[in-house]
């Protein structure tokens, strides 16, 4: 309801100038604090995830903010989770990829086991900022030849319009009014 999203904006803590000047940072752990808002942001996921999806079999939550709320809402949902993680961390036969980030280049890895061909799967993350993050995973989905669904996160930096970098269908939990500030995490 609008008094949950309401609820859960409430517990956002925005902190200037991290982790460096300029970035107007999203502190999402104060929801996980409050059991309360922990369990309406996992309601509110799933009632979004059954209105939006059919048939999800897989949650994937992306290292490391992803994996704060992922395994949850995949257990609330009856769903698999499966990780994407920061590579040399996961052991057996792993699919990679690299991605750029704003000063460096980044890697994200998935077990080759850990989803089958054709299961049909929905991205999780905190926050869709330039999407390179988000099209790193859907590349290791597909790799897998996953069936990737869509993506869902808590916020998404509108201004930076990643959402046209996506290919398949991208919502957001808690925007609304969201206003575009100098740059966001
Ligand atoms: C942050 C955030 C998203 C990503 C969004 O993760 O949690 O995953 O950036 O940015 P993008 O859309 O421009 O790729 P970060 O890599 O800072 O690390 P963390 O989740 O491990 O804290
Ligand atoms: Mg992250």
């Amino acid at each position: 309801s609008a008094n949950d999203i309401q609820y859960l904006r409430s517990k956002l803590a925005q902190y200037p100038d991290f982790p460096k000047k300029g970035i107007l940072f999203e502190d999402i752990l104060p929801i996980f604090r409050d059991p309360k808002a922990f369990q309406i942001l996992i309601d509110s996921l799933v009632s979004l995830i059954k209105e939006k999806f059919e048939n999800v079999d897989v949650i994937v939550g992306l290292e490391a903010r992803g994996f704060l709320f992922a395994p949850t809402l995949a257990l609330a949902l009856g769903c698999s989770f499966v990780p994407v993680r920061k590579p040399s961390k996961l052991p057996g036969e792993v699919v990679e990829v690299s991605y750029k980030k704003e000063y460096e280049t980044d890697s994200f890895a998935m077990q080759k086991d850990s989803i089958k061909p054709g299961q049909r799967i929905v991205v999780i993350d905190d926050i869709l900022a330039t999407g390179g993050t988000a099209l790193a995973a859907d590349q290791l989905i597909e790799k897998l030849d996953g069936k990737l669904l869509g993506h869902v996160f808590l916020m998404e930096l509108d201004f930076l319009k990643a959402r046209d970098r996506l290919q398949a269908p991208t919502y957001n939990l808690l925007n609304g009014q969201a206003e575009a500030p100098e740059g966001s995490e």
